[in-house]
């Protein structure tokens, strides 16, 4: 898979694609991620690449020339199977269009920033449009590294242990159950007696129950869904 993400501020964005499981599964080959600064493709001698907006208000827009020169050039070297905007207003990202978005070919981000962007690189070239929450940040490039994470590590080959991935919370819209390790016993706080009885069956039982228990206490929205 290749990721391109263009932003106003890609240095925020090396720390978190340059450790531990992202950063093997580029040097895996398994994902490429490249950063694009929006300020080469900005106007005039001051790189400019953002304006203050039509009909009043506080808050810089981004403009459209220099989105749509980067976007224009990417897409004349291969095809985006998704250009996505990150942005607060938006549908909230869930496990299930991180997986997705893991068995894609080609995905372009966009991060925003200020007041967003101007509307017409949004009609014009987004396919799909991501919030990572229901709060606003600085910029689109946490959110970004966010997604990244989410789908890098779906992607085959990514995490050693496959079934690690598919047993997390969410994918089948459960939380995950609780999980121990070594000692049995700390501080006369005990492991539940069924993971240590080797009933695999059970401990599977066991397992369902309480993620069933936990997402009705916790989320019970999930249980609608
Ligand atoms: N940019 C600013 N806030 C954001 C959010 N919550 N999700 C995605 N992009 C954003």
């Amino acid at each position: 898979m290749r990721i391109d993400i263009i932003s106003v501020a890609p240095n925020l964005l090396e720390s978190p694609f340059n450790h531990s499981i992202v950063k093997r599964a580029q040097e895996k080959g398994l994902v490429e991620i490249i950063l694009h600064d929006l300020r080469t493709y900005g106007l005039g001698n001051y790189k400019q690449i953002d304006d203050t907006q039509f009909g009043g208000g506080a808050g810089m827009v981004l403009m459209i020339e220099p989105i749509a020169t980067c976007i224009k050039k990417l897409q004349s070297e291969r095809i985006y199977n998704e250009i996505i905007y990150m942005t607060p207003d938006a549908k909230t990202l869930n496990q299930s269009t991180a997986n997705t978005l893991s068995l894609k070919e080609n995905i372009l981000i966009l991060t925003g920033h200020y007041k967003g962007v101007d509307q017409r690189i949004r009609d014009k070239f987004i396919t799909k449009e991501i919030s990572i929450g229901d709060y606003v940040l600085t910029g689109g490039e946490l959110a970004a590294a966010v997604l990244v994470d989410a789908v890098v590590r779906l992607i085959p080959g990514v995490i050693g242990d496959e079934q690690s991935a598919l047993t997390d919370s969410y994918q089948d819209n459960l939380l995950s159950p609780p999980v121990y390790t070594r000692p049995a016993e700390f501080e006369g706080l005990k492991v539940p007696e069924i993971l240590l009885s080797g009933n695999f069956p059970k401990i599977e039982d066991w397992r369902n129950e309480k993620a069933y228990e936990r997402t009705q206490e916790i989320r019970p929205d999930l249980l609608k869904e």
